[in-house]
């Protein structure tokens, strides 16, 4: 059973996740059998264990901790999200200290590939800073992150997830529209309330 498929069957598991510092479900249900969905037809096959796959091994997902900040930081570099306007360390203090934010990581071995911010304004969830390492990607690492962070943000009563995608970015346009995001018909409009960095 590829990856893929893996990741269908757990989605209904991952609605059970309690604690986000849990394993994610992939790597929960490994050794155990699971039902398996085919893709085309969603009819139910038999019974299948899923094995541990030692070429592209199971992410674990957690929250992010202190140790974890040069590694975060570097992976937000190496996937070109950082801006000279945008201190990263300063947005990892912010979404730490919130208890309305939250900062997911993606580890093997405990070495962060992944990561996903998210967010609950009191009205929409939202994310920001979804990255997988360059040469981890296309394993469905970002789906994973991407469904843990709708948890997360569904667990906290957020009715719908918005996010924003810089324009020219189309590698990640198309991935969030793989995973049912839709352009939505607003203007982003923004106003800095501290002295503008792009001014100095
Ligand atoms: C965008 C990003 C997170 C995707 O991560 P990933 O682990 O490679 O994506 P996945 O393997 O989980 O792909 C999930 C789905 O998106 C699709 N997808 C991913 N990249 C795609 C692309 N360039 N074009 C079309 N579809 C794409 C995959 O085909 C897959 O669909 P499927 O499951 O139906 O086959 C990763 O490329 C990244 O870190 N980019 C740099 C940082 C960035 O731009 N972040 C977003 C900021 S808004």
């Amino acid at each position: 059973m590829d990856q893929r498929e893996r990741l269908q069957v757990t989605g209904a598991l991952r609605a059970g996740r309690a604690r986000a510092d849990a394993p994610s479900a992939s790597s929960r249900l490994q050794g155990k059998l699971v039902h398996t969905c085919e893709r085309q037809t969603g009819r139910l096959a038999p019974w299948t264990r899923i094995r541990p796959d030692s070429s592209a091994m199971a992410l674990h997902i957690r929250d992010f901790r202190e140790a974890d900040r040069a590694a975060l930081i570097a992976l937000w570099e190496a996937c070109a999200l950082t801006r000279p306007w945008n201190d990263p360390d300063a947005d990892v203090d912010r979404a730490v200290t919130s208890r309305d934010a939250t900062i997911l990581v993606g580890t093997v071995d405990d070495v962060v590939f992944a990561s996903v911010m998210a967010g609950h304004d009191g009205h929409r969830g939202w994310i920001y800073y979804l990255a997988v390492s360059p040469d981890r990607k296309a394993r469905g690492h970002g789906r994973e992150m991407m469904a843990e962070a709708e948890l997360w943000l569904k667990a906290r009563g957020a009715p719908k997830v918005q996010l924003m995608v810089r324009q020219g970015n189309e590698t990640a346009a198309a991935f969030y529209t793989a995973l049912g995001y839709e352009r939505q018909d607003v203007t982003v409009l923004g106003k800095w309330l501290t002295p503008s960095p792009e001014a100095e």
